[in-house]
């Protein structure tokens, strides 16, 4: 290890950034770039450097500290559980992003954290993705200025955020060792452009790469992609840290432009930058510069002013001093619950809804309404000051209601005898043709971070009881907690559906406010609701093998949906209301490269309201295959009855521009396009025309078969696709050996590999039939969830990913000893399990 320098004069914050680095030695500038554990970067006591204290994140502060399985939240402090972002997408209400962040920053300040590691900002790709409510939606433009107005709202309290996970990381079983095949058109159209959205217009202060390939490079060492595009490209000026062992090969990270290595505390990674240093196999400029945007990110995030906007001094925050006092936690769970009631979508109704909450004989079933699922499970999970759930709800409204729980969740086993008791309560209903009320969803088996779906079907015991019912001649209302779309088989049979997502602490109290007419439903749907999984755009590669073909290219839901003619269940975009709108006199025009459209939109209903209103731009039909259309620009409105107001959209006429591969640009195409003004993407109301100049003549970059394949979205895999690519598309050789990079659940087919794999699973399954066996309770839920929750993800880990994110439970040497035991090579390997020299040992092939 290196000598210390000593620089007395040199202190943190009075010194310049050049001075700090120069008075740090080597070590210390290795130990900057890891974290000390999973939620703190390294200080430097000496020059004064202070830790960071990181957390996530989106939808709340998580301060959880002690490791006692993934579910058990007992030491963290509580904080607001905020509906999760695909529920606050529903809102189409960008300034209640922009309100949460700024709560969620406050909260952040008095919990004495400084970077929060959100927001989530992938595309949803497929429905199946486990994670999809921690994403804003399967449209770009959605997703980018949620992610911006979120980003603005944190750092405006001078809390830096983390735009996450950077990028293509659209699956969760595939996701330590997956790779990404994306053709560069659909990567910057639909998966890069969010973030170049949020990067460009708010400066978020870090960027977390994903574990996965993109295009077979590790996204922790893709210096296109890190440093190209992200820096050079889009001014990008914070650190990249890697996502919880994501990193792949320190050295190549460094240079790709990923600075920060989370958690860290391994020691192979420090002594790597060490010796790559000393042998003159890493730039001793390149490593200052990681460590200069390190220092500057420390600098940012404790100085307690706004962080990003135009420049933090003249910031494009609210130049009002921000009221740095303690947040006030009941005015931050009303707005979580403004958020959730803005943000339920109402998905059918025959007129079932509003109820009448003076009326007798209201029937209520389904445990969800007394356990309410109120966030999504995994590394967003909190730890709230209270739970609203509908039933108290009902009971602080004095409802009349006979209750039956009907089934239970966490188990995939009908209950004959709740069953029955659910029938048995709805039959006076059923006599009376009263409304039952149905409470269902998905729970922590089915749907989390760190494993997908399997389909999109409720679990049987809620389907048997809801078929039930059904016909024994129930009017049903089904009231929906899932954070992606679910199968509807009976949807046209249910008196109404209303799905309130994931809708945070005190979804409880807009789930009744909703209900009884209280407030007006104006959520719609920020992602296309298909039949069954089989149906959606990605349907023909997802989860299919570690390459994962984006062959449907830019055509990802509704851009995919509305060419290929598909019986949807919802349209992108839907929503209704307990009142009606009609839309009249769309005007359009161009002013200085902006496309500014105007329309009234009248509310010819009985109550107020509010209509989220969506702009469309159908292209020129020209030589380049295109989606039939696309979002533009959206806005919501509130009108009350009677009312009538207009309503101003505009977007950049550059904003029409398609990515160009032979040019590597975004080109604009002339040509007659049109503007749509729409309640869904299925329900075009007003059209205009719109002439688009300034451009140049449509001509197509791609080779003939890919012009006639791509015409319209490709169903399964098209021969052209690697001619879209450009390049053959990688195969993905299955081994059964543990390597590196194989998944355990794949490496368990050799020897070595199913016993390492039973050896993990073992006390994870002795730790669940423990669970089991208590009596029902909250810690058996989470501890039950937290072994399901392992025994679900580890078959999708590989050594190198354990070993990465739990260097404690598998240090890097064993890691690589067993990789090279399986490869045959049994004295390297126990040389590097016995802790023999590294340096002896030539590195592992993978
Ligand atoms: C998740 C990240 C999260 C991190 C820290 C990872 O597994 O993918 O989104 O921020 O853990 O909890």
């Amino acid at each position: 290890m290196t000598e210390a320098t000593t620089a007395e004069h040199v202190r943190f914050g009075e010194a310049s950034l050049d001075e700090v680095l120069a008075a740090l030695t080597l070590d210390e500038k290795a130990l900057l770039l890891e974290g000390v554990d999973s939620w703190y970067t390294h200080a430097v006591p000496r020059l004064g450097i202070p830790a960071l204290f990181l957390t996530d994140g989106p939808h709340g502060v998580r301060t959880v500290r002690d490791d006692g399985g993934a579910f058990d939240l007992g030491d963290s402090r509580p904080s607001t559980a905020f509906p999760t972002s695909a529920t606050l997408a529903h809102s189409w209400d960008r300034t209640l992003a922009r309100r949460m962040g700024a709560a969620l920053g406050r909260e952040c300040r008095d919990l004495g954290v400084q970077v929060l590691l959100a927001p989530g900002v992938n595309i949803m790709r497929n429905p199946l993705c486990g994670r999809n409510f921690e994403y804003f939606s399967e449209d770009p433009l959605v997703t980018g200025v949620f992610g911006t107005e979120f980003v603005r709202g944190v750092q405006g309290e001078g809390v830096a955020t983390s735009v996450k996970h950077f990028a293509a990381n659209s699956n969760e079983d595939y996701r330590f060792v997956g790779d990404s095949v994306v053709d560069e058109r659909a990567l910057r159209e639909i998966y890069l452009r969010a973030f170049e959205r949020i990067v460009r217009d708010a400066r978020p202060a870090t960027v977390m790469c994903a574990y996965n390939r993109l295009n077979g490079t590790f996204c922790s060492d893709h210096r296109e992609l890190l440093t190209g595009i992200l820096r050079d490209e889009w001014g990008f000026d914070g650190v990249v840290m890697t996502d919880w062992g994501a990193l792949h090969d320190r050295i190549a990270a460094i240079e790709a432009g990923c600075e920060l290595e989370m958690p860290g505390g391994i020691p192979h990674n420090r002594h790597e930058i060490v010796s790559a240093v000393a042998h003159g196999r890493l730039a001793p400029e390149v490593l200052d510069e990681a460590v200069r945007r390190m220092l500057r990110l420390i600098e940012r995030a404790t100085a307690g002013r706004p962080i990003g906007g135009q420049g933090e001094d003249a910031s494009g925050h609210d130049p009002r001093p921000h009221d740095a006092g303690p947040h006030d936690p009941a005015a931050h769970a009303a707005l979580a619950r403004e958020i959730a009631t803005g943000s339920a979508v109402l998905l059918g109704n025959d007129g079932t809804l509003p109820l009448d909450a003076g009326a007798a004989g209201l029937v209520v079933i389904g445990e969800l309404f007394e356990r309410m699922r109120f966030q999504g499970a995994g590394s967003s999970l909190i730890l709230p000051p209270e739970v609203v759930s509908p039933k108290d709800a009902f009971d602080r409204r004095g409802i009349a209601y006979a209750y039956a729980r009907g089934y239970r969740t966490l188990t995939t086993d009908r209950d004959a005898s709740l069953e029955r008791a659910a029938l048995a309560a709805a039959e006076p209903a059923i006599r009376a043709d009263a409304p039952v009320l149905f409470f269902g969803g998905l729970d922590d088996f089915e749907e989390s971070e760190g494993f997908d779906r399997s389909s999109m079907r409720l679990g049987v015991p809620q389907t048997a009881l809801l078929r039930t019912l059904l016909d024994a001649g129930a009017r049903v209302v089904l009231v929906l907690f899932a954070g992606a779309p679910v199968e509807l088989p009976f949807a046209d049979e249910l008196a109404a559906v209303l799905d309130l997502a994931l809708p945070g602490m005190h979804g409880g109290e807009a789930t009744a406010a909703l209900l009884f007419g209280e407030a007006n439903p104006s959520g719609k749907l920020t992602e296309t609701w298909t039949r069954t999984a089989d149906d959606a755009s990605s349907a023909a590669d997802f989860d299919r093998d570690v390459v994962a073909q984006y062959a449907e290219s830019i055509y990802v839901g509704y851009r995919f949906h509305d060419l290929a003619g598909t019986d949807l269940r919802y349209p992108f975009g839907h929503g209704l209301s307990y009142t009606s709108f009609e839309y009249r006199d769309l005007e359009v025009r161009v002013e200085r490269g902006r496309v500014v459209a105007s329309a009234v939109i009248a509310n010819t209903g009985g109550r107020d309201g509010a209509e989220v209103v969506q702009l469309y731009v159908r292209a020129a039909r020209g030589e380049v295959f295109r989606a039939d259309k696309e979002l533009r620009a959206f806005a919501k409105v509130r009108v009350a009855a009677g009312a009538a107001e207009r309503v101003e959209l505009s977007f950049d006429l550059a904003d029409l521009a398609y990515w160009d591969v032979a040019e590597h640009d975004w080109v604009l195409e002339d040509g007659e396009a049109e503007v749509l003004l729409a309640a869904s993407a299925a329900d075009i109301r007003l059209t205009a025309p719109l002439a688009v100049t300034g451009g140049r003549a449509s001509r197509s970059p791609y080779p003939a078969e890919v012009d006639a394949e791509y015409a319209t979205p490709p169903r399964g895999i098209p021969s052209s696709f690697p001619a879209l690519l450009g390049r053959p598309v990688p195969v993905h050789r299955r081994t059964r050996r543990l390597g590196m990079e194989t998944r355990l659940g794949d490496a368990k087919r050799s020897a070595i590999g199913a016993v390492m794999l039973a050896f993990a699973l073992g006390k994870v399954r002795r730790d669940y039939r423990a669970a089991l066996a208590m009596p029902e309770s909250r810690e058996r839920d989470a501890r039950l969830k937290s072994a399901h929750f392992v025994v679900r993800m580890l078959p999708s880990m590989s050594l190198r990913s354990i070993a990465m994110s739990s260097p404690a439970d598998l240090p890097h040497p064993l890691a690589r000893g067993l990789a090279d035991l399986a490869a045959w090579h049994p004295i390297r390997g126990l040389r590097r399990i016995l802790g023999r020299p590294a340096r002896a040992v030539p590195p592992v092939v993978e």
